[in-house]
C-alpha cells in the first residue's frame, strides 16, 4: 500500500507530505518522496505471499473451513509450526555467554567447520584430499549468504543468471547491489531424456552472451528442492550444467565464473549433497578446474534446523587455491562487518555443539526425518490425486513446494479461494505450499485446482 496524505489547498493544489504540488503531478509522488532515494522509492510493501496468507487467516477467523497452502514454513498436520525438538532443546541449554556475546566477525570456528560439512556432506573429505580448499563465513540465514554473493562477486551494473521460475526475493538482493538478472527456462522446451530438467542450450545461450558483455558471470541455482516448484535436478542434469559452466570458464579465461548453489531446502531432499557429488565426480574424472571458477554454496539453517528466526547460515566457497579461499574469507567477513556486523552467535554455538557428538547428530537427523516424512507424504498424495484428475502439476520431488504453471495465476488462485483453498499466485504459476498443508487437506486442494482449471 502506498500511503498518501491529501489535503485540498485553497488554490486547488494539494499537499503531499511537506510539499505543495499541482493536482496533475499529485498522482506520481509518494509519501516521503523528499526523504527517500530513488531505490527506496521503488520498494513497495505488498508481499504476495503474506497477502494470500492474510486472506487465509481472515477466512479461518470468519469460521470457514479454509486450507492454508500459502506460507513457506513447515507446519505440522494440526497447523502448528513444526519444530525440530532436538535443536530446540540444544538452544534452550545455551550458556548465558553464548546468548549474549558477539560472535567473531567471520563466525564461530566450530560453526564454520560444521557449515562446510552441511554444504558438502560426505564429499567434503574426498574433495579436501583432492586438493580443494573451502572458505566459509557465517551469515544471518541463507539470505545473508546471498547478499554476500550479490555484493562481491559481480560488478554493479552486471547481470546474474537465474532460472525463469525463482524465489521472488532474489530480485531484491540483486537490485540492492546494483545488479540485474537474465533467465533461462526451468524446463526445456525440447524433450531431453538425458537431463530432462536442465535446459542446456538455453542456459549456454544466455551464458555465452553474458561472457561477451561482462568480465564476471554468476549463476544462482536453487537446487535441490527448488522454491517454488519442488524440482530437483537429476545427476545427469547437474553434470551437464557443471560441464557447460566449466567449459565456459575454460573458453573465457578472462571472465570470472561463479556458480552459486542455493541449498536452502537441501537437507530435506533425497540427495542433499548432490552438487558436491557432481563436483567430486567431475574432479575424479579428471575435469580441469580453471582458476577463474568458484563454486559457492549458500547454507541456511532456517528450515533444516527449524530456526527461521535465529538467522543463521553461511556462504561456503570451494576452490583449489588456498590464496583464493583465504581472500574470499576476508572479503566476506569484511562485508558482513560493514552490513550486519557479526551474525548471531547463539545458534552457531548450539548447533555446532549438537552436531559435535554422534548422538547429537543422529538425534537431529531423526527429527529431520520425521519432518521430512510430512513433506514426502503430502507430496505423494498431491501427485497421485493430480494425476488421477489430469492436473498437469510440474515435476516436483523435494522440499516445501509444488507448482502448477499458469498463464493467469491470479485467476487460478482466485478460483481456488472460492473453494476456500488458499495458494500463492506468482509469475508463471501457482505455488502450492505443501509445507503448510495438512495431509488431509490435499484432496481438497486437488478438487479446488480441478474446479479452477475447468
Ligand atoms: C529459495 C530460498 N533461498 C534462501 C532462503 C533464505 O532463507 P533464510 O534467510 O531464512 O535462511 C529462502 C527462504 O525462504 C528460500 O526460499
Amino acid at each position: 500500500m502506498l500511503r498518501w496524505r491529501r489535503r485540498i489547498q485553497p488554490q486547488g493544489a494539494e499537499e503531499c507530505v511537506g510539499r505543495t504540488i499541482s493536482n496533475a503531478t499529485m498522482g506520481l509522488v509518494m509519501a516521503g518522496e523528499q526523504i527517500f532515494n530513488a531505490a527506496a522509492s521503488a520498494k513497495q510493501g505488498s508481499d504476495t505471499i503474506f497477502g494470500w496468507w492474510a486472506r487465509y487467516q481472515n477466512a479461518k477467523a470468519s469460521g470457514k473451513d479454509a486450507v492454508n497452502g500459502t506460507i513457506g514454513a513447515l507446519l505440522e498436520d494440526d497447523g502448528s509450526l513444526a519444530i525440530n525438538k532436538v535443536v530446540d532443546a540444544a538452544v534452550r541449554a545455551a550458556p548465558e555467554l553464548e546468548i549474549s556475546a558477539y560472535a567473531p566477525l567471520p563466525g564461530l570456528p566450530a560453526f564454520l567447520d560444521l557449515s562446510k560439512t552441511l554444504a558438502l556432506g560426505e564429499c567434503r573429505g574426498p574433495l579436501e584430499e583432492a586438493g580443494f580448499h573451502f572458505a566459509s563465513t557465517a551469515t544471518p540465514g541463507g539470505s545473508g549468504a546471498l547478499y554476500l554473493a550479490a555484493n562481491n562477486l559481480l560488478e554493479r551494473g552486471q547481470t546474474v543468471m537465474l532460472r525463469d521460475r525463482h524465489w521472488g526475493p532474489y530480485k531484491g538482493f540483486l537490485v540492492n547491489n546494483g545488479l540485474s538478472f537474465r533467465t533461462w527456462p526451468l524446463l526445456s522446451s525440447q524433450t531431453n531424456t538425458e537431463h530432462p530438467y536442465f535446459a542446456r542450450s538455453e542456459f549456454e545461450g544466455v551464458l555465452g552472451e553474458l561472457c561477451k558483455e561482462q568480465d564476471k558471470v554468476m549463476v544462482w541455482l536453487n537446487d535441490p528442492a527448488h522454491n517454488p516448484t519442488g524440482l530437483s535436478m537429476t545427476t545427469n542434469g547437474r553434470a551437464a550444467l557443471f560441464d557447460s559452466f566449466v567449459s565456459s570458464a575454460l573458453r573465457n579465461e578472462n571472465v570470472g565464473h561463479t556458480l552459486l548453489i542455493d541449498a536452502a531446502y537441501a537437507l530435506y531432499a533425497d540427495e542433499p549433497h548432490g552438487w558436491a557429488d557432481t563436483i567430486l565426480d567431475a574432479v575424479e574424472d579428471g575435469a580441469p578446474w580453471p582458476s577463474n571458477l568458484v563454486v559457492c554454496i549458500s547454507v541456511s539453517l532456517s528450515k533444516s534446523h527449524t530456526i527461521y528466526g535465529l538467522r543463521t547460515g553461511a556462504l561456503v566457497s570451494i576452490h583449489p587455491e588456498q590464496e583464493i579461499t583465504d581472500r574470499i574469507n576476508t572479503v566476506m567477513a569484511v562485508t558482513g562487518r560493514q552490513t550486519w556486523s557479526a551474525a548471531p552467535r547463539i545458534a552457531q554455538y548450539c548447533v555446532s555443539e549438537m552436531h559435535s557428538t554422534e548422538e547429537g547428530g543422529a538425534a537431529w537427523e531423526e527429527e529431520r526425518d520425521r519432518l521430512r516424512t510430512l513433506l514426502v507424504e503430502r507430496r505423494a498424495a498431491l501427485k497421485t490425486a493430480c494425476s488421477a484428475k489430469g492436473i498437469p502439476l510440474n515435476p516436483t520431488m523435494d522440499g516445501f513446494f509444488a507448482w502448477l504453471e499458469s498463464d493467469d495465476p491470479v485467476a487460478l488462485a482466485e478460483a481456488c479461494a472460492e473453494k476456500e483453498v488458499y495458494l500463492v499466485p506468482l509469475d508463471g504459476g501457482v505455488r502450492i505450499g505443501l509445507c503448510a498443508l495438512a495431509l488431509s487437506d490435499v484432496e481438497k486442494v486437488v478438487d479446488a485446482l480441478s474446479y479452477a482449471l475447468s
